[in-house]
């Protein structure tokens, strides 16, 4: 079970500049959420490092980067137009709405009235939107015939048609993506006839996907928007099995990866009632986070239902022809299926600690409590912090940008931090998981040494000058 609240988690995601709310400035806009600095760059760390862990440092793998916006007929061959929905129920006397197989539906959770929902809908989660002038309250005028007061077309010479508004073309419809998979799945004949790769091989996508979730909740647990990491690794269908197990096995490696405790993760064989309606075998890798133990990401065997149904709803043949001349198939499937947020959400987690640093740790006395992310070093949105002992000596000021300046020329991610005392600096390094803090102090002066800090452990040593970037480089 996780030691941190969610309230901890989202207080510090908060103040020290991880997350926000999504629109929060005019009271927010539910299941968004807005990455500062800190965040943004820690999100950036766990994408690069799925990206070259899966992508980079294999020869199997292709990247793609498709469309958010896809035709229509996309979302009809795949299924999501008739099947991605949830079960939504609502209350009949406050109307507060839910998903039916969230709640226990014999009491309304935001009035506690017993007995007021009824059977539940199913509503589609997908957000619709239209491709080209859409028509939005008022009349538009476009060339065509005009109207009368009824709406109806009447004929006249300047040719001009007013439409009504609430009307729209049908063949406009598009679909804000819901997964990024689709845009691999219509890329997959592309990918073939651009690099005829041997089968076993694999593309993948990382990107946004947007769901309209009916009861966004839990921070950036279930968001409305957020991004996704997606593999699809086509295979003969004769060796799905294997394969599938190889992804088990490489799962289990990202997770070491990004510092997750191996007593956090849990696999949950997905029964055969509650597989998607793609899915032949799912494992759900479920995390125990602070709301309890949920879905970090999922596995799935997709058998060949996507290309299948690309192959009838296009008409082109989504068959593989094997190199050495065997019969060509319709490759099976592997989808291994990451959610950034969860990740990251997971990460946070297993990296918040509390505990009590400096006096004497035998009798307690003269310690002092701090909060710290022990994040994995090569996933710190900071790599080091660089001050001068005081801010209103020039002398360690000068030398301090100096050290700064080569740094930051090295690393990248360094920052300058002169705000409050040594101390607090520390503490709000600690906060945000900077795994080194480096001082120049008047001791530097003398000889090119600096104090090298050390987060986890508090501990101090002297470093040269010319030595730092060594010790810290932790790509
Ligand atoms: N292509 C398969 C697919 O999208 P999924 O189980 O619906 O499968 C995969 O989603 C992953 O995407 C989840 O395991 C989760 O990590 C992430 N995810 C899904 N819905 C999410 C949401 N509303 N907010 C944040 N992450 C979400």
């Amino acid at each position: 079970m996780s030691n941190v609240s969610l309230e901890e988690v989202v207080s510090l995601c908060k103040r020290r500049g991880f997350i926000y709310q999504g629109s929060e400035i005019y009271g927010g806009l539910a299941g968004t959420w807005d990455y500062g600095p800190l965040g943004l760059t820690l999100k950036k760390n766990i994408m690069d490092l799925w990206w070259k862990m899966f992508v980079e440092n294999r020869d199997d793998m292709f990247g793609v980067d498709a469309a958010i916006l896809m035709n229509q007929k996309v979302w009809q061959a795949s299924g999501h137009t008739a099947t991605f929905t949830d079960p939504l129920v609502e209350c009949s006397n406050c109307h507060s709405r839910f998903r039916a197989d969230k709640i226990d539906t014999s009491k309304c959770p935001t009035c506690g009235k017993e007995k007021t929902f009824g059977e539940p809908r199913q509503f589609n989660m997908m957000f619709k939107t239209f491709v080209g002038p859409s028509f939005e309250g008022g009349k538009v005028e476009r060339v065509g015939k005009p109207i009368d007061k009824l709406g109806n077309e009447i004929e006249d010479e300047s040719g001009i048609k007013k439409y009504d508004l609430m009307s729209y073309d049908p063949n406009s419809v598009s679909y804000l993506r819901p997964e990024t998979a689709q845009g691999i799945f219509t890329n997959f004949k592309n990918v073939v006839d651009s690099f005829y790769p041997d089968v076993p091989f694999g593309i993948a996508q990382q990107g946004k996907a947007f769901r309209n979730e009916i009861s966004p909740r839990d921070f950036v647990f279930r968001s409305r928007e957020f991004e996704q990491m997606e593999i699809e690794y086509f295979v003969h269908p004769d060796k799905w099995e294997e394969a599938f197990e190889a992804w088990r096995v490489q799962v289990h490696e990202w997770f070491k990866s990004l510092g997750l405790p191996e007593d956090m993760v849990h696999e949950l064989e997905v029964p055969q009632d509650d597989l998607a309606h793609y899915s032949k075998r799912t494992i759900d890798f479920e995390f125990d986070f602070p709301h309890g133990r949920d879905e970090l990401l999922g596995l799935a065997y997709r058998t060949d239902f996507d290309l299948m149904n690309i192959q009838k709803a296009s008409g082109k043949s989504m068959e593989y022809r094997p190199k050495d001349g065997s019969t060509p198939f319709v490759p099976h499937v592997i989808e291994p299926s990451f959610g950034v947020e969860r990740a990251l959400m997971a990460v946070l987690v297993s990296a918040y600690a509390q505990d009590e640093i400096g006096g004497d740790s035998s009798t307690g006395s003269g310690q002092e409590k701090r909060t710290v992310l022990k994040l994995p070093k090569h996933l710190a949105p900071v790599k080091c912090a660089v001050s001068p002992l005081l801010k209103n000596k020039p002398e360690l000021v000068g030398k301090a940008r100096e050290v700064y300046d080569m740094l930051k020329k090295d690393l990248g991610a360094v920052m300058w931090d002169d705000n409050g005392n040594i101390g607090k600096r520390y503490r709000r390094q600690d906060e945000i998981g900077t795994p080194c803090c480096v001082t120049v102090d008047f001791q530097t002066l003398e000889d090119n040494t600096v104090t090298v800090r050390d987060r986890d452990t508090t501990e101090q040593s002297r470093i040269k000058i010319d030595e730092v970037k060594f010790k810290i480089d932790f790509s």
